[in-house]
């Protein structure tokens, strides 16, 4: 089966969501929670560790019913369907989609061409716990028989920003390993890592679904060489292990089959920490807590998978965000965790949401005519309040935003946490609620500021409030937690694009600049710069100077 071809904007819904909208563009939030006591309790979803409160949106009952009317319009439920049943739902590459597999139950049957894929995906499972244990209690030795106390994850995209974002979330729970991440093809970024290093004693996971990416390829041979100037090629097999899909490449490379951990071409990328990509995962905080983070994302599939789209947190997220991106025509959307453990959750739900949804060709190949993929950015709080808080909060932009909080920190230090979370819960009800003339005179009077010194001061003060956020306030940052937490947003990144009527999970759009870079290259290398916009070729004549 492949994916319905209906264009959003012709459906019945979306021509009722945007009589709607006419309705409630101007309708003011702050009035709708005087009007009715029941609102916060009519708009949350309470689910295991998780409350999600989205109460503070420009919605009524009627905007959510709507929502769900869209949805189910669009066929959402039959490709949820497709999705988990290893229909061949990337279409303009014939694949599956797959990585909810990687955390299926063994006893499950997840069918890809007709093949269950379970057996497959827990035998690499168990090589990744035997690996793992192996390292981590001293089994496995380097060249010079001496433990290993550092591991380089050499990859880029979906090989590193998944696992580096992880072991940055996790690290209470880490292990005594070193972990490091060499990503960029900048030679500064992996000389700073080589330095750190003793190669006696560092295992290198090269990850690469391909094998082919030229930034990781660099970095893996100048790592080698680095390596091979301290030992002997056959020290090589104890040092380096791979995570591919594309054995031949790798054995070319001078790693052995028996140290490579396979995936398939059924992951995306973006979406593959589940798989051997989270080796380096695995290392950094166990096998037991790299199991719980993939637990806790399939529990997340199951509510997604079996929850009714009202109550269902990725599809609430989903179809929230859409009222906002394609009626309000809101641009971008901000994600603030308060907790510094998920510095990295923005830039690598980046890669997941833009390079999935940042597409401009509906799924029958023509144009879309409507606004499809929201930019994600965002930072921690309280950093990012005294950063750009300032500009959601009086700038002209609607920016609807995430805030991701937890009820307990990890080291229990309740006078921080109690600061950081009255932060937290400060700053949606501030943006719910702003602040009034009214509000600012009394604060003047009290202040003694008066006549014309307050006449000026006035409207600079007033914030006009009603700015939509969600709240998801959860327990504790536990692997567990934080598998839902990103099985969440993948979600949500499904969803949208089903609505959208496009394919999220192919990226077409990043070749053209790795094929303009192969070609210059080879222009830099023999100094014959060849046809180029003026602008370009005057560039690389400067730079070839
Ligand atoms: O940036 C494009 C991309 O193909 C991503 O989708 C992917 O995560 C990344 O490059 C790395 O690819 P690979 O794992 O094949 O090296």
């Amino acid at each position: 089966m492949t994916l319905e071809t209906i264009n959003p904007s012709g459906t019945v819904a979306w021509q009722k969501l945007r009589a709607h909208f006419e309705k409630m563009e101007y309708v003011s939030m702050k009035e709708m929670f005087v009007n009715d006591k029941q609102r916060a309790e009519k708009f949350n979803i309470e689910w295991h560790d998780f409350l999600v409160d989205f109460s503070k949106n420009k919605i009524t009952e009627e905007t959510i019913n709507l929502l769900v009317e869209l949805a189910n319009e669009v066929g959402l439920k039959n490709a949820i369907e497709a999705y988990f049943s290893g229909e061949a739902i990337n279409q303009t590459e014939n694949r599956a989609v797959l990585h909810t597999a990687l955390r299926a139950k063994e006893n499950d049957v997840v069918l890809v061409d007709g093949i269950n894929v379970m057996p497959e995906v827990y035998q690499v499972k168990k090589d990744i716990q035997n690996f793992t244990s192996e390292i981590i209690d001293g089994t496995r030795k380097g060249y010079t028989n001496k433990t290993f106390t550092d591991v380089v994850n050499i990859g880029i995209g979906g090989s590193d920003l998944g696992p580096a974002m992880v072991v940055e979330a996790l690290q209470y729970y880490k292990n005594h390993l070193n972990v490091h991440f060499v990503s960029n093809v900048d030679g500064d970024h992996v000389n700073e890592i080589i330095k750190k290093l003793n190669p006696e004693t560092t295992l290198f996971v090269i990850v690469s679904k391909t094998f082919t990416t030229q930034e990781t390829l660099s970095n893996a041979e100048t790592i080698r060489a680095w390596f091979l100037n301290h030992a002997e090629q056959e020290d090589v097999a104890k040092h380096f292990v791979a995570v591919s899909t594309n054995i031949k490449n790798v054995t070319q490379f001078g790693i052995a089959e028996e140290n490579i951990f396979p995936m398939w071409d059924w992951v995306g990328g973006r979406f593959s920490l589940w798989s051997a990509v989270g080796l380096t995962i695995s290392l950094a905080v166990g096998f037991d807590h790299f199991n719980q983070l993939l637990e806790g994302a399939n529990k997340m599939d199951t509510h997604f998978k079996e929850t009714p789209f009202d109550k269902n947190i990725p599809v609430v997220l989903a179809l929230l965000s859409i009222w906002y991106n394609n009626f309000f025509g809101a641009e971008t959307e901000a994600l603030i965790p308060y907790t510094q453990y998920l510095q990295k959750l923005a830039p690598y739900l980046q890669q997941g949401i833009m390079e999935s949804n940042g597409k401009s060709i509906a799924r029958d190949g023509n144009p879309v005519n409507y606004q499809t993929g929201t930019i994600i950015w965002g930072e921690p709080g309280t950093n990012s309040q005294h950063a750009f808080f300032q500009l959601i909060h009086q700038g002209t932009k609607l920016i609807p935003t995430d805030f991701i909080g937890f009820k307990k920190a990890l080291y229990g230090n309740k006078d921080h946490h109690d600061k950081l979370m009255s932060n937290f819960f400060a700053q949606t009800e501030a943006l719910l609620m702003g602040k009034t003339e009214k509000q600012v005179q009394a604060e003047f009077e009290k202040a003694n500021i008066t006549g014309e010194k307050a006449t000026f001061l006035l409207p600079f003060k007033v914030f006009d409030g009603d700015k939509p956020t969600n709240t998801l306030l959860i327990e504790k940052l536990t692997p567990e937690t934080l598998g839902s937490l990103i099985a969440l947003y993948e979600h949500k990144i499904f969803v949208q694009g089903i609505i959208w009527n496009i394919f999220s999970y192919d990226q077409w759009g990043v070749e053209l600049g790795k094929q303009l870079a192969n070609s210059i290259l080879s222009e830099i290398h023999t100094g014959e710069i060849k046809n180029h916009d003026s602008s370009t070729h005057f560039l690389l004549k400067k730079y070839l100077q």
